[in-house]
């Protein structure tokens, strides 16, 4: 299908499903113009993006994925930092969190999902807000980048973060307030995987202790499968409530994604 093609589909489609909406609510003129000028509005803000990443993104990442395996991706989000610094010992911090912020060791190994082996050397990018769900917008603190051992293991060290409320002062916080939805995203470790300089996978990982896993605003980001399992560790001097918790990343890398298409 060519490309002009393929958008004729898409726009009549989608203009179907939503003439079949204003069928079943009896939407008014009123309403129709009403959500014009707020689209006005959204388009104003730069904030478009944004609503339909709110609304779309996870669906069209699961559609692409469907075929392919491995950990399932998720979005980059608006606070990623290229450049991140290398962190050897897997740290995260570099000034001491805060004496009551929770310490979470991470640990597993990055895997190739074609031939189940581990993936020496993988570079993981992380990058997530802290204990009061607040991120380093233009420093490194909590930021960096590890790499797998040549067995394809690695170790983190970082501050467990918490949720953040998004949008208070935009038009997409307007609608959700409108609508009596929150504006909370439930606390998530972003991991951006790179194989010999190529990147393979976007992921997060979230925390059990969010208080907003079910209601999360990004639609269809929580999954079960991306959700930490949390347990206690032993105490550290200076340091608040410590846990471990595993994970391993099966990347698809996109040599054999291409091939496969
Ligand atoms: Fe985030």
């Amino acid at each position: 299908m060519s490309g002009d093609a393929r958008l004729r589909e898409i726009y009549e489609r989608s203009v179907a499903a939503l003439r079949q909406v204003v069928t079943d609510m009896k939407i008014t003129e009123d309403e129709l113009h009403l959500a014009g000028h707020y689209f006005n509005r959204l388009g104003q803000s730069g904030m478009c993006p944004s609503l339909l990443d709110v609304a779309f993104a996870m669906t069209s990442i699961d559609a692409s994925r469907q075929d392919f395996g491995g950990t399932r991706p998720n979005l980059e989000g608006p606070y990623y930092l290229p450049d991140a610094p290398l962190r050897a010992d897997g740290v995260l911090f570099e000034k001491a969190p805060a004496p009551d912020a929770p310490i979470l060791t991470l640990t597993g190994s990055v895997v190739d999902a074609e031939t189940g082996k581990p993936i020496p050397g993988a570079e993981l990018d992380l990058w997530h807000a802290d204990e009061n769900g607040i991120y380093d917008r233009e420093g490194p603190f909590l930021r960096g980048r590890i790499h797998a051992d040549q067995n394809g293991r690695y170790l983190l060290r970082t501050v467990v973060p918490n949720d953040y409320s998004e949008h208070d002062t935009d038009p997409i916080g307007e609608l959700f307030r409108a609508m009596g939805q929150g504006n909370t995203r439930a606390a998530h470790i972003h991991v951006k995987i790179h194989v010999d300089g190529a990147e393979q996978l976007m992921t997060q990982l979230f925390i059990p202790h969010s208080r907003v896993l079910d209601t999360d605003y990004v639609v269809g980001a929580v999954s079960d499968d991306l959700l930490l399992k949390l347990e206690d560790a032993p105490p550290v001097a200076g340091q608040g409530p410590q846990y471990t918790a595993k994970f391993d990343f099966v990347v698809r890398r996109h040599a054999a994604r291409q091939a496969a298409e």
